[in-house]
Parts: structure tokens; sequence; C-alpha cells
């Protein structure tokens, strides 16, 4: 299994990261029930076999089925010397709980996650996002805001390490890479959704995450089936595989440290770390981009 640092957190993690969302959300993608029991054997399956084959990078939230996808991973990451992974979770930016301010929402929220994934600490707790508009992020940002909690929990050893997540590329992810206050970034990124990494300029958010040397997660690295959907629209019938070429060129990008994909069954787990072993599958991206020079 490929590892690389990441980033600032100094932690040596695999370079494929079993993403949570898709074992605890309803209806994912086709027709599924989390709470089911098959479902629930299937993706303790995915995560056993993980394991077994070297993955250590586990991202998952309580907005993933209003904790399912967290208790899943507790039944079996709990069982599991906690220094031999690197566990993500992460928590609402914002409070929507009247009379609750963003501070202890963020609090309240990860005493809720250690329960479910029965630890004391995470490896990484991160704002989960969305969008931020420039006020959102300066509410982030300021007095008595989710990243003060962050940072307390981070004091208290509950959180190791501290990190936003974004489906953006605009200014308040660059406002966040700046602060200096978050060790790493979950961002989107594949060959849909390239904004992040312009390497003939050179510009984008890679290069402003990794300048500011934070550990970066690539999220959507597969496109969330939308490349997919386009091609069954333009060649109906197409039965190639394109998921394997969109994690490669994910994984070719040299600024990405972990890139993240969802997994539920023992299968797509074996399927993923062939394609992440298959390291002739890689390209060379800077030859991709060489026409825009
Ligand atoms: N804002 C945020 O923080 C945010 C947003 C999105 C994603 N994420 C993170 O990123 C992770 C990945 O999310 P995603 O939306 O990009 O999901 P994804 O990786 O596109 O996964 C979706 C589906 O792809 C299929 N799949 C996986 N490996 C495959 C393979 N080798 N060949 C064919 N199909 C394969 C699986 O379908 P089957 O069910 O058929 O096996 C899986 O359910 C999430 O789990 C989460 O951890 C975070």
């Amino acid at each position: 299994m490929e590892t690389t640092v990441f980033g600032k957190t100094g932690r040596v993690v695999s370079r494929i990261g079993f993403g949570g969302a898709v074992a605890g959300l309803k209806n994912y993608l086709h027709e599924y029930d989390p709470a089911s029991d098959e479902a629930k054997s299937r993706v303790h399956g995915a995560l056993e076999a993980a394991l077994k084959h070297s993955i250590s990078y586990f991202d998952t939230a309580p907005g993933y089925g209003n904790g399912a996808s967290e208790s899943l991973f507790g039944d079996v990451l709990g069982g599991v010397d906690p220094g031999s992974i690197f566990l993500a979770t992460k928590c609402p930016a914002f409070s929507n709980e009247g009379g609750v301010s963003d501070y202890d929402h963020v609090l309240r929220s990860a005493e809720q996650s250690l329960k479910r994934l029965r630890r004391d600490y995470v490896d990484l707790l991160q704002l989960h996002g969305g969008s931020y508009t420039d006020a959102q992020a300066e509410r982030v940002l300021g007095e008595k805001g989710a990243l003060q909690a962050l940072e307390k929990l981070k004091k208290d050893g509950v959180a190791r390490h501290i990190g936003f997540t974004t489906e953006d590329n605009n200014r308040a992810m660059y406002e966040f890479f700046r602060s200096g206050r978050f060790d790493s970034v979950q961002l989107c990124y594949n060959v849909l959704f390239q904004h992040p990494y312009e390497p003939s300029r050179p510009f984008g958010a890679l290069y402003e995450a990794e300048k500011n040397g934070l550990g970066i997660a690539a999220m959507r690295a597969t496109t969330s089936g939308t490349f997919q959907r386009w091609m069954q629209a333009v060649r109906p019938g197409d039965a190639f595989d394109y998921t394997a070429a969109l994690i490669q060129f994910v994984l070719s990008n040299p600024l990405v440290d972990v890139v993240l994909i969802g997994m539920r069954s023992k299968e797509r787990v074996l399927q993923n770390v062939a394609i992440m072993d298959d390291l002739a599958g890689r390209v060379d991206l800077s030859k991709i981009h060489e026409r825009y020079v």
C-alpha cells in the first residue's frame, strides 16, 4: 500500500482513504438501507478488508445518515489499536439550534461522535462544508465560532488535528488556508473539476493548501458518478468501467495526499486496492496540461 505524510499532521497514511458517506446515507446512488442487517454486515466486511489490506485513512461524519456511518465505523474500528489507523470525522460549522452557539454545537457534536466511534479521540475533526460565503467564513473564524471549539478540542487531545472540508474553490477557502489555524483540507478535485490544480500557471487551491503545509484529501475523485452518467448520455450502452481511470487521475496528482473513495462492500475495497497498486496506471499530469502553456 502506497503511503504518504499527511501534511503538517506528520502522520503517515495510506494514499487511498475509506470514504464513509455511502455506508451511512439511505438510498445513496441506488436503493440502500444502512439500518438493514445485510447493509451492516457488508460495511463491516468492507472495513475489515480495508484494515487487512493496509488502508489506514478512514473518513466519516455525523451527517452521513444521522450518525449511521460513524456507528458502523465504530463497530469495527472501535476495537482496533487507535495508533494503527488515522480516523477522521466531521462536525457542522453552524448551530441550527436556537440559543446554542456554534462553539457549543461543535463540542456537543464531537462528544456524540466519539460515543458512536467508540474512541477517546479522533485523529482529525473537520468542519463539514458545504460552501462558505465570506460572512460565514468570518463567523467560523470569529470569537466563539466553530474554529475556536475545534482548537479547544485539539488542546484537550480529543481531536489530534483539525481541518475543514469544502465543495468550493472560493475566497472563503483561501481565508481558511491563510488563517494558519487548520491542519488539513478535504476538497473536491477530479477529472471534471480541475480548478484546484492548474500546473501551467501554476495556480489553484491545491498549491495554496500545500504552501500552507496542510494535509490534502480529495473527495469526489470518481466525480460522484457525473462523468459516468455523461458517458452513458453520449455513448449509450458503453460498458467501459471509467472508475479506475478517474481514481488514477487523482492519485497521479503530486499534491493530493489521500484519495477518498466511497466503499460499502469488501469487493469494492479489493477493487480499489488493486487500482492503488497498479502504479502503471498513473499519468504525468504536467504532460496532460502541456497544451495550456
Ligand atoms: N463535503 C464533504 O465533506 C464531502 C462531500 C462528498 C464526499 N466526501 C467524502 O468523500 C468520500 C467519497 O465520496 P464520493 O461522493 O466521491 O463517493 P464515491 O467515491 O464516488 O463513491 C460512490 C460509489 O462509487 C462506487 N465505487 C467505489 N469504488 C468503485 C470502483 N472501483 N468501481 C466502480 N464503482 C466504485 C461505490 O458504489 P457501490 O455502492 O455500487 O459499491 C460507491 O458507493 C465520501 O465517502 C466522504 O468520505 C466528503
